[in-house]
């Protein structure tokens, strides 16, 4: 064996006899992707005895100074993926994340064992529309449940906004315009029953600004075509995922339309999460 294969042997065993004293998973990466300066997406091989529910969190992390550190982070992947794939933004200080965009192929992360969360259609009453309001990485648990065969049960219509500040940030754009619809299972499924809608608020672009705003300005509605600028409490249910201040505004919008937060316990007409922030 190579001096190198040695370290990382000894290193692999090192990560290991810790995950298994924390109940952790350990898990190799297996493909990274970096989107800009500041955001990438990872994947990781999944341990076979993992569940979660599409649009559930968990924690993930690094070893630092012989502990574990550990950050919730949703997972993009559908609950049928075979590997686990997450979205990150980069913060230059940031304790996670300063580390987490240097892995490369091959390097260990720490995995939770309990998904959690409340951006799941089990937390909604049933409806007629879905929509998925995200801004930067709050796009994450949606692409989960986008593509979950469950999702197209339960809804007529899907619709994904996601607003970031710069077009470049648009992360999945050319996914959700194009590749998904080659997509074996959900190519023909969604069809013109689903819309992606992206904004940006501090460069041109085509639906610019805010979507709280564009929505209250009534310029959503009169894109999708919708004939009320409102949700409607009846038939329309709305997932949340985004800065504090973003799912602080998008609840009190939402709660003035007549629509209630929901649960795991109490499924309601819209449920909110806040984004992995760094
Ligand atoms: P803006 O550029 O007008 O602040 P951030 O990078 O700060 O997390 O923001 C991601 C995106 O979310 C940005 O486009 C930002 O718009 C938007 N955003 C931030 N706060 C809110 C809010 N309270 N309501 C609607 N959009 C918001």
């Amino acid at each position: 064996m190579s001096q190198r294969k040695m370290e990382e042997s000894l290193q692999y065993s090192k990560l290991k006899d810790m995950a298994d004293e924390k109940k952790l998973f350990l898990e190799k990466i297996i493909w990274v992707h970096h989107w800009t300066d500041s955001l990438f997406s990872f994947r990781i091989e999944r341990p076979n005895s993992f569940r979660f529910r599409s649009g559930e969190f968990i924690m993930i992390g690094l070893n630092d100074n012989k502990k574990p550190l550990l950050r919730a982070y949703s997972i993009v992947s559908p609950n049928w993926e075979e590997h686990l794939e997450f979205f990150s933004i980069k913060v230059p200080d940031g304790p996670l994340t300063s580390r987490l965009q240097h892995l490369k192929e091959g390097d260990h992360l720490f995995l939770g064992k309990k998904p959690t969360g409340t951006l799941v259609t089990d937390a909604l009453k049933s409806g007629k529309r879905l929509f998925m309001v995200g801004t930067g990485t709050g796009l994450a648990p949606f692409l989960s449940v986008l593509r979950d065969p469950e999702t197209h049960e339960k809804f007529d219509e899907i619709v994904l906004t996601h607003t970031v500040r710069e077009e470049k940030e648009l992360a999945y754009r050319s996914f959700l315009e194009k590749e998904i619809y080659s997509d074996e299972i959900f190519g023909e499924l969604l069809g013109n029953r689903f819309t992606y809608y992206p904004t940006v608020t501090r460069s041109e672009f085509r639906t610019e600004g805010r979507i709280t705003d564009r929505i209250r300005s009534g310029a959503f509605a009169k894109d999708l075509k919708l004939t009320s600028k409102k949700f409607n409490p009846q038939t329309d249910r709305v997932m949340v995922c985004g800065s504090m201040a973003f799912n602080k505004d998008m609840s009190s919008m939402l709660e003035e339309h007549g629509l209630k937060e929901g649960s795991n316990s109490t499924p309601g007409s819209f449920v909110i999460e806040r984004a992995f922030v760094g």
